[in-house]
């Protein structure tokens, strides 16, 4: 059922399919830890093609096909490549695909994974594509949740931050809306969820300005950094740079259960006080980011059924 298969939104992807991720995933912690050595992605070569910044995203792709045995090129400064020279994105993808097995791409315009995948014969990744989606980020989120909770349905779950450029938010509000989660978004005025993710969301959200307002009962707190690099006018970013951080304060108002995620970077969005509470999970969340990985790649490599 994944063989072959491109994830270029979190659309491509049902409820079964997911928990085959997630599955896989549980099984491949130890090996991600180390502690245990399997070799199923010998032989195969993935194309890590990285047109933006990444730290998580990219090492972790790394690590999962290391820790497999498999073997990892690409490029994570795309001025380095003929790409300078002026070759289109279809060219490039065009290589790739004659090069290695499975291509993973980020890239700073939406809609970029979409016509990579249609180029590529081998199976394509969406790493990120602008402000668009970044689906393997919403399975690790995912995958976190339910390590932590067991399920997702009927968590009260508040996203917060930058709800209109965060790529992240995209992809998990839409899924966890399929999966049932009370999803709840916090965000000022000017970076509020676009309306066609909430109109693609099963269930309407309830949305939210003042952290007081959820502070108390929500399970899974999710925040996001405010996305600079994507704020057509700088003015408008230093309007709203520094709102809604996380500190010691709020988390002694949380429930006792209560988790903070974030994807990671973050800037000002949580206290580094925030980091030694036992509520705080984006670490860990970060480190799901290799076995969900890891599982994607065996998946649709088809080399685990
Ligand atoms: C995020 C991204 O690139 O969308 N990072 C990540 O992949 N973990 C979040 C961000 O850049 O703020």
């Amino acid at each position: 059922m994944f063989k072959g298969k491109d994830i270029v939104s979190i659309r491509d992807l049902r409820e079964e399919e997911m928990e085959k991720i997630f599955e896989i995933a549980r099984d491949m912690i130890p090996i991600a830890k180390g502690e245990k050595r399997e070799e199923y992605l010998r032989g195969y070569v993935l194309a890590n093609l990285f047109f933006e910044p990444s730290t998580r995203t990219r090492m972790s792709f790394e690590a999962a096909m290391d820790r497999l045995g498999g073997k990892v090129l690409g490029f994570s400064n795309p001025s380095a490549t003929s790409i300078s020279k002026g070759e289109t994105l279809a060219d490039t993808i065009r290589m790739f695909d004659a090069y290695s097995d499975v291509i993973v791409i980020r890239h700073p315009l939406e809609g970029a994974a979409r016509l990579a995948a249609d180029f590529a014969e081998h199976p394509v990744i969406n790493a990120g594509d602008g402000a668009g989606q970044h689906p393997t980020q919403t399975l690790l989120d995912i995958f976190t949740i339910v390590q932590e909770f067991g399920h997702v349905d009927g968590l009260k779950i508040t996203l917060m931050g930058d709800l209109r450029y965060g790529r992240t938010v995209h992809s998990l509000a839409i899924a966890l809306s399929y999966l049932d989660a009370d999803v709840h978004l916090l965000s000022p005025r000017t970076l509020k969820m676009p309306k066609h993710i909430i109109r693609e969301m099963k269930r309407e959200p309830e949305i939210h300005e003042r952290l007081e307002d959820v502070i108390e009962d929500t399970d899974v707190f999710y925040v996001t950094r405010i996305q600079k690099e994507r704020f057509p006018d700088p003015t408008e970013y230093m309007k709203v740079a520094g709102s809604y951080s996380i500190t010691k304060e709020h988390v002694k108002k949380m429930k006792d259960r209560a988790i903070i995620m974030h994807p990671l970077p973050r800037v000002n969005e949580i206290d580094p006080e925030v980091d030694y509470t036992p509520h705080a999970r984006y670490f860990k969340q970060a480190f799901y980011g290799v076995p969900i990985r890891m599982a994607i790649l065996a998946l649709v490599l088809g080399v685990i059924e």
